[in-house]
């Protein structure tokens, strides 16, 4: 949800603020904008359109500076053009803002300004910060920010440029936000990613802090001006991971990535026959888990209540964030909140936290040191590595592998007894999800028959319904082909009624005391002429060869871990179908990843 990125120092600024774009690109792509302090003069240049865009037009412009901000935008207000992509500037042209979130009462602070004299030019709501500072502005950046952002209501990750001082201004309220030190040189930004070929030394700001940046120094204070004593902390991803490793697309990277994923999530998590999780919860005392999330987070949330009641018997509900921050949901003081969320800062899922005040909370998530992770009295983070692809894969597989760890230690905790077969299973999970990987030839063969499709119905039941609506969500999202996933035993109220020679059919089935049911919908299904897509652990069973048009095998597993087998080849098929249809995979028209806005 926008990115943004600023630098102060004695490099030439233009190419890394071009390289930190590409790098936050991912987080929106409709519009970016540079703006560099070039001979005491502001210089800016935007483009509609991708990073590469804006870098093309740069070719032969004489913007050279060592100080300067970018931005690449994800539109909420106000079409993505020129004129509302960021920087944005005040009416002289000396001051430049780049802003992630949403202000709220723009309206409002629109009229106050435009009455003052202020021309606003765009149709965005950011555009207004940029006036609001050039309002209390007398030779001080960084007390004019702290005035103006003292009438601002919404969210905001913001940085700040003006002509008059050598400096980065940077504030923050509900939009994530960075610092990186380096030798002689500052950087800001909404992620790591953008700034992690440069330094490991970050600050993660909080909420209502400021931050000055000159090209040697940084501090940080609260808006009452006060020095804040903020720890500098060392990034432990590599460079290596957020890039593409030679596969075409960071989905696919990361779709392959997820045997080894898993086992980080893992990885010392199970020692000598034990769970071992640093979550100082006395399971006895629960009284019920609620699990709240967003998107793909929310179908593993659905996998966390089946894995959670079935492995510790505690009662566990399942709840959208956006719904649950808005409907006054009861919470006692002995229920246990969940938040699972890949990128630790989505704004619906971090909100859902923020009143869950009188219960315990604990955070699943994969981002170190992201909002929700600093937020939740404990956590579990996923290990899983930067996600750049904003089709969620590897987060998924390691969210459901942690909830799996969590259930068992809930369960240990209870004093009952461990599944040892369940955990085996569990440590050898990552080979088998390697022999489906190795099968992706096939997988491709079957999506090349399915990028023409319409419409598809996704179907399982139990703990693989969630997978279903995984999978459903992945085609949309990705080659946006209409699908939807449900309950098989559900069809019969409805959406039956959509099924004919058109219709494609995604079944997952596995071997269990439902197998002959899920069979059953399929006999429905193929009566009614719609073609069939088998995912299934039984690929010889005569049935299942009658009914599907196509099979796709996958190796047997237990229930409780078959969503981590499952899910892959409905990842797979979703990215073929996306690449046959010649889309961009990485960069799904009207998403971004990280929702930093509600
Ligand atoms: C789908 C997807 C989104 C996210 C959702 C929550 O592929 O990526 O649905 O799962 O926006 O994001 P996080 O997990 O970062 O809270």
């Amino acid at each position: 949800m926008c990115g943004i990125i600023g630098y102060i120092g004695n490099k030439e600024v233009v190419p890394i603020l071009i390289n930190g774009l590409k790098r936050l690109e991912y987080r929106g792509y409709d519009s970016a904008g540079i703006c560099v302090l070039c001979k005491n003069k502001l210089q800016t240049l935007k483009k509609k359109g991708q990073i590469i865009e804006l870098e093309n037009e740069l070719i032969g412009k004489e913007i050279v500076g060592t100080i300067g901000i970018a931005h690449t935008r994800w539109a909420t207000h106000g079409e993505p053009n020129e004129i509302n992509s960021h920087p944005h500037l005040d009416c002289k042209n000396k001051i430049a803002i780049i802003h992630n979130g949403i202000i709220e009462n723009h309206f409002s602070l629109k009229k106050i300004l435009e009455a003052d004299g202020h021309k606003i030019i765009s149709n965005t709501d950011s555009e207004i910060v940029a006036h609001l500072i050039e309002k209390f502005y007398n030779e001080n950046l960084e007390e004019a920010v702290i005035k103006a952002i003292k009438y601002i209501e919404g969210t905001f990750g913001l940085a700040v440029i003006c002509e008059t001082e050598e400096k980065i201004i940077a504030v923050r309220r509900g939009s994530p936000l960075i610092i990186g030190i380096g030798d002689n040189e500052m950087f800001v930004s909404s992620d790591a990613s953008a700034i992690l070929e440069y330094t490991k030394k970050v600050i993660y700001i909080n909420d209502n802090e400021i931050v000055t940046l000159t090209k040697n120094n940084y501090n940080v204070k609260n808006l009452d001006g006060n020095l804040v004593n903020s720890e500098v902390q060392e990034i432990k991803w590599n460079l290596n991971e957020i890039e593409k490793a030679g596969f075409k697309h960071f989905m696919l990277k990361e779709i392959y990535e997820q045997a080894k994923s898993i086992e980080n999530t893992l990885r010392g998590r199970i020692r000598e026959n034990k769970i071992k999780l640093s979550v100082d919860i006395d399971p006895k005392l629960i009284n019920k888990i609620i699990i709240t999330a967003c998107g793909t987070s929310w179908h593993s949330a659905l996998i966390g209540k089946y894995l959670i009641e079935k492995i510790s018997g505690i009662e566990t509900c399942v709840d959208y964030a956006s719904e649950f921050r808005y409907r006054n949901p009861i919470i006692k003081n002995n229920d246990l909140l969940i938040a699972i969320s890949q990128s630790g800062e989505t704004a619906d899922t971090l909100a859902a936290i923020r009143i869950a005040k009188n219960c315990k909370t604990l955070g699943i998530v994969n981002v170190v040191g992201s909002t929700i992770a600093r937020e939740v009295d404990f956590g579990i983070y996923l290990h899983a590595g930067p996600e750049i692809g904003v089709a969620s894969t590897k987060a998924f597989t390691c969210q459901v592998s942690a909830l799996i760890l969590f259930a068992l230690h809930l369960r240990q905790e209870l004093g009952l007894e461990l599944d040892f077969g369940l955990i085996n299973e569990l440590i050898l999970i990552s080979g088998k999800i390697n022999s489906i990987l190795d099968k992706a030839d096939k997988i491709q063969e079957i999506s090349s028959h399915l990028k023409d499709a319409q419409n598809f119905l996704y179907l399982g039941r139990g703990i693989n319904f969630p997978v279903a609506l995984e999978g459903a969500l992945k085609l949309k999202e990705i080659s946006y082909i209409h699908a939807e996933g449900y309950p098989a035993a559900e069809m019969k109220h409805g959406p039956i009624a959509l099924i004919d020679e058109n219709m494609f059919v995604v079944f997952i089935v596995n071997r269990g005391e439902i197998f002959e049911k899920v069979v059953s919908n399929m006999q429905e299904v193929k009566a009614r002429g719609g073609s069939i897509i088998t995912i299934t652990d039984c690929p010889d069973d005569e049935m299942i060869k009658k009914l599907s048009n196509f099979i796709i095998s996958v190796p047997n597993t237990c229930e409780e871990l078959s969503p981590l087998i499952n899910v892959i080849p409905l990842q797979l098929m979703s990215y073929f179908v996306a690449d046959a249809k010649g889309l961009n995979v990485d960069k799904p028209r009207n998403l971004a990843k990280s929702v930093t806005v509600e």
